[in-house]
């Protein structure tokens, strides 16, 4: 018999349509103009990242994907852990490698995927209840940058693995990732521990095809940002009217994405009761992917109370995934 799904939401009633509203107001009001990446993911958009991860040119999940399938075992021994936590959990693919190990150890009870998206995160842990009987999976919605959706310990005391994979913490500009890192370290205690995914610096070339593929795919994810506004606050954004922009920035060593305005336009937003107008070719950042090196993984956990265990790369070095205890 499968156990039925779980769904917490932990944010408050409106929190996520109050928040698309200020960010938005926020984004397209500032000089330049910006749109935060987490409302890329409505079902739309999480299905266009699920085909993303498949493509030739977007090594990090297949990296990631190959470091867990070596290490799945050590990380279930290392962490012991009774309850896996996955930040960002999407439709929590690679992870089946890591409740198949924890499994295997006999230490896991539940699983707590948390997601800002309630579409992606209800199909995965749908499947999931149906593929791990016994296993008692708690999806939590909710914005891990405002609520962490951390649950406590269970009664028998067993240790907590947070999993924050695919690089989605590179998502994050540096002062709130301090922050969250932070916070993430105040919710954990002796015992628990943190996987952490990190994409790595390499050549441009090959970090410019992962963000703007031949098939035209992230393109598609990138605007359906606008999509998203448009769905959600009425605006009339015409997607056809913006092109994909993937650019290397070498001093913060990350990819930016940005929508580029192909002509002069003027777009209504009703939602927040705005105008906003767009001059020829003026560009609006998406998105950030910070990429990262071992010593600039290290000094941030370090600096946010963590302390390394494990740093493993894929056979490539293309992508670093840390194991990390409180300091
Ligand atoms: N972990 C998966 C999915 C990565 S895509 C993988 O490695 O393939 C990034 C995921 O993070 C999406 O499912 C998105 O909905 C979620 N996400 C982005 N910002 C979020 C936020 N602020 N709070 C909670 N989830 C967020
Ligand atoms: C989820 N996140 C880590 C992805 C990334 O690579 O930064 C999102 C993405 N953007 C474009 N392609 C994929």
């Amino acid at each position: 018999m499968t156990t039925p799904l779980h769904v917490e939401r932990r944010l408050p009633g409106g929190f996520l349509a109050d928040s698309l509203r200020a960010d938005a107001r926020a984004g397209l009001t500032a000089v330049p103009k910006s749109l935060p990446p987490k409302w890329f993911y409505d079902g739309a958009g999480s299905e266009l990242f699920e085909k993303i991860t498949g493509l030739p040119e977007y090594y990090p999940t297949r990296a990631e994907r190959e470091i867990l399938y070596e290490t799945a075992g050590q990380i279930a021994a290392l962490s012991g852990a009774g309850t896996l936590v996955e930040l960002g959990s999407g439709s929590s693919e690679k992870t089946r490698l890591l409740i198949d190990a924890l499994r295997s150890a006999g230490t896991l009870a539940t699983y707590v995927p948390v997601d800002v998206s309630e579409p992606a995160l209800v199909t995965a842990a749908q499947a999931l209840i149906g593929e791990y009987p016994g296993l008692e999976v708690r999806a939590v919605v909710s914005d891990f940058e405002h609520q962490l959706g951390l649950p406590a310990r269970d009664a028998d005391g067993a240790p907590r693995l947070v999993a924050f994979l695919g690089s989605t913490i590179g998502n994050l500009l540096p002062s709130p990732r301090a922050a969250f890192l932070a916070r993430v370290r105040a919710s954990l205690a002796e015992g628990d521990s943190l996987l952490l995914g990190t994409d790595l610096v390499k050549d441009p070339a090959v970090l410019l095809a992962a963000y703007d593929d031949a098939a035209g795919v992230t393109a598609a994810f990138n605007k359906n940002v606008l999509a998203v506004l448009n769905t959600e606050l009425g605006a009339d954004f015409d997607l056809d009217a913006f092109e994909h922009v993937a650019a290397w920035d070498a001093e913060q060593e990350w990819i930016e994405m940005r929508l580029r305005a192909a002509t002069a336009q003027t777009v209504h937003v009703p939602g927040i009761e705005l105008t906003a107008r767009f001059t020829d070719g003026e560009e609006m950042r998406t998105e950030v992917s910070a990429k990262f090196r071992r010593e600039s993984v290290t000094a941030e956990l370090a600096a946010a109370g963590f302390a390394l265990r494990e740093w493993w790369t894929d056979s490539e070095g293309r992508f670093g995934l840390s194991l990390s205890v409180p300091a």
